[in-house]
């Protein structure tokens, strides 16, 4: 008997020490799955709620809709960055922090576009589709509703005293394709990525996410479109219906939150827009394909589930060995 419970007690242990390990390392939480193509369409994003900022998805299928205006806005100048414009509070000190390490390097940083309210991206979008006609603007300019310029957590980086886009080319560019996802700051559209983004190429234009949740998707190596997709946004991209998710959201993560219901009154004044054409690189590409299986998971299956099964075979034949043992009549 001693022996069964020796052998039992070290299964147990064995099945325990299989739940701990990849407990320790975050689970994130499951988005719905596999990265939809580049379809136009006007799905309200989940989550919007402005708490949910570091993930929160716009692109060419999801809008966070008119309504939407950041309450936290501050002036970017104060961070040590010229050229005027707002961003969201939570990105102001990376931002500065950001900002004072350029400067340090010889690459002071300067914004030519960062927070646009839904009525000028409105206007900008009209404009490009005017001049370039829509099915050319749509490659390098969001829709109302559609753009991560909305979100307030954006800047379309220059040169400090310049209005003019960086390029990857240049110091200041260079410095920030290098340095800024230290800071939590992320390229969203980068080179050769269309197909997934949508977007062509604009090394000028990052997103703030949080230092930690930037340095997961930089070593990810996946876009901040596909990673969001895969892991936070929760709505289908066909029916805009919400999808509840199988594992549960990583610490900092909050439920879908109900849009914000007030339209933004007109802005005082117009957040600057571009004042060059960014011209595109890449070519939309053919939608890529899904996964094997969706990220987050251990072959095709969530890790609880894997996790008890081992469990459950560890311990039974740990029983098995123990009872034949016990039942062997003992050599003296
Ligand atoms: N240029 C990017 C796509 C925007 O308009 O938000
Ligand atoms: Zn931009």
């Amino acid at each position: 008997m001693l022996r069964t419970a020796r052998a039992l007690t070290a299964s147990l242990a064995l099945g325990v020490a299989l739940l701990i390990v990849p407990a320790a390392s975050p689970s994130p939480a499951i988005g719905v799955g596999s990265l939809p193509e580049c379809r136009l369409d006007d799905i309200l994003t989940i989550p919007r709620g402005y708490d949910d900022w570091s993930h929160t998805l716009v692109d060419w299928i999801l809008s966070v809709g008119p309504g939407y205006k950041p309450p936290d806005l501050v002036s970017i100048s104060r961070a040590g960055v010229t050229g005027g414009g707002q961003i969201r509070k939570v990105a102001f000190d990376d931002l500065e922090a950001m900002a004072g390490a350029a400067r340090a390097d010889g690459t002071p940083l300067g914004n030519v576009s960062a927070y646009r309210s839904y009525r000028t991206q409105k206007a900008l979008f009209n404009s490009y589709a005017k001049g370039y006609g829509f099915d050319r603007a749509i490659n390098f300019s969001a829709r109302p509703g559609h753009s991560e310029h909305q979100l307030g957590l954006v800047i379309d980086f220059a040169a400090a005293g310049t209005s003019k886009f960086v390029s990857e080319t240049t110091p200041t560019g260079r410095w920030l394709a290098k340095n800024a996802w230290k800071f939590g700051w992320l390229m969203s559209y980068p080179r050769g990525k269309q197909d997934r983004t949508c977007y062509s190429y604009e090394p000028w234009h990052y997103r703030y996410f949080g230092r930690d949740l930037a340095a997961e998707i930089h070593d990810s190596g996946l876009t901040t479109r596909e990673y969001l997709w895969s892991h936070y946004t929760t709505v289908d991209p066909k029916t805009g219906e919400h999808v509840s998710t199988a594992s549960p959201a990583p610490s900092g993560s909050t439920a879908a939150s109900p849009p914000p219901g007030e339209i933004p009154p007109a802005p005082a004044a117009p957040a600057a827009a571009p004042t060059t054409t960014p011209s595109g690189t890449d070519s939309m590409g053919a939608p890529i394909s899904p996964p094997a299986a969706p990220a987050g998971t251990w072959f095709g299956l969530e890790p609880p589930i894997v996790l008890t099964a081992a469990l459950l075979v560890l311990v039974s034949i740990g029983l098995v060995v123990s009872l034949r043992r016990a039942r062997r009549p003992r050599r003296r």
